[in-house]
């Protein structure tokens, strides 16, 4: 296994992807799938037309799948927030959890604008909406 690393990129998402609860669902089911497969762990947050999503596994798996998102026309201009060596996961419960802007994530979500979140700034957000709501698997 090479490397362990955490990915962590924004999109934009296309027509309805993001705001479409049976769209997420279909991402997210798939993604639980292939990412047990590849073990990779992660979390997805959709949110006004936005993706923001961490991937934790290996460098090469990691890889493969940015490989396939990039092709996937459900969202568009993928922008690389980080791609980094890291020790341990953090989000390790989850192939792929789904982070709810509940309103009482909704204010960790809104004090920056998306697209202004640097890697550690989009990682600390995570963190802070899986603590305080979980995410759902
Ligand atoms: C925002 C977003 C996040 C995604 N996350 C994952 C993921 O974590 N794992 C995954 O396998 N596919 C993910 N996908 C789906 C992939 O782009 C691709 O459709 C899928 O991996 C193809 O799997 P298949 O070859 O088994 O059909 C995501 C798609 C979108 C739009």
């Amino acid at each position: 296994m090479t490397q362990l690393c955490r990915a962590i990129y924004i999109s934009q998402a296309v027509g309805n992807a993001g705001s479409n609860l049976l769209s997420v669902a279909e991402i997210l089911g798939v993604s639980e799938r292939n990412n047990r497969r590849d073990r990779l762990t992660g979390v997805l947050l959709s949110h006004d037309g936005w993706f923001l999503q961490a991937l934790e596994g290996s460098r090469t798996d990691i890889e493969r799948l940015l490989t396939r998102l990039h092709k996937d026309p459900r969202h568009k201009n993928i922008r690389m927030l980080g791609f980094d060596p890291i020790t341990e996961r953090s989000f390790s419960d989850w192939s792929m959890g789904q982070i709810l802007v509940t309103p009482r994530i909704a204010p960790l979500v809104s004090r920056q604008p998306l697209d202004a979140l640097t890697a550690a700034s989009a990682f600390a957000l995570l963190v802070a909406a899986v603590a305080q709501a979980g995410a759902q698997s």
